[in-house]
């Protein structure tokens, strides 16, 4: 079952180590904890909710929009094991850099953390992919991400505050709510 999975994976890629070192004793309370430069490591219920709707398995290709910290990268790299690959995109270039520092101590050569394309969401030369996670919430949901999915495959997104999946399919996406969350605004490019 996928949150079983996600639980254990939660006790293996531990918060503290993708946490700035005076938020680490923080690091068992179940809240958003600021990383810096605006921006939060997520709640951990929130994560394993996130997760548990993206349904990982073994050998996906998944991309990580909004990396931030690198935690839910490290995650998602545990899920997919040596046989997946994991893309984390974050746009603030310190946070991209520490987020792979984090991710080094995992020793999981199959995930990395890249700063994004201030002028592309998502990562459109290395899709599609089987998965994408979005951990910042945007305003409506971006047709360029669900063009990144493979046919069939399933993105988790916060959409104007509601946590939202979207199952690519040969016509229009399928799309299902599912509860109210709060998160940092995801920055869509403007390339007019
Ligand atoms: C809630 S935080 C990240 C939580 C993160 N997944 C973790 O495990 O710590 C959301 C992140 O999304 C980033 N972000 C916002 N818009 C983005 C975009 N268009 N591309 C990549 N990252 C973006 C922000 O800079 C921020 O670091």
């Amino acid at each position: 079952m996928s949150e079983d999975r996600v639980r254990e994976a939660l006790g293996r890629i531990r918060r503290e180590d993708f946490l700035p070192r005076r938020q680490r004793r923080f690091a068992a309370q179940d809240r958003a904890l600021a990383i810096g430069l605006g921006q939060t490591n997520s709640q951990p219920t929130t994560v394993l909710n996130l997760l548990s709707l993206l349904e990982v398995d073994e050998g996906h290709q998944v991309l990580d929009v909004g990396s931030g910290s690198g935690w839910t990268t490290a995650l998602l790299g545990s899920l997919v094991g040596s046989a997946g690959t994991v893309y984390g995109v974050e746009l603030v270039p310190e946070l991209a850099a520490w987020g792979q520092q984090n991710l080094d101590a995992y020793d999981m050569a199959w995930a990395s953390i890249q700063q994004a394309d201030p002028e592309a969401l998502g990562l459109p030369d290395k899709g599609p992919f089987d998965r994408i996670l979005v951990s910042a919430e945007a305003g409506s949901l971006p047709t360029s991400l669900v063009d990144q999915l493979e046919v069939g495959g399933l993105m988790v997104i916060p959409v104007a505050g509601v946590m939202t999946t979207v199952r690519r399919t040969t016509t229009e996406p399928t799309v299902v709510r599912h509860g109210l969350y709060s998160f940092v605004p995801l920055i869509v490019p403007d390339v007019g």
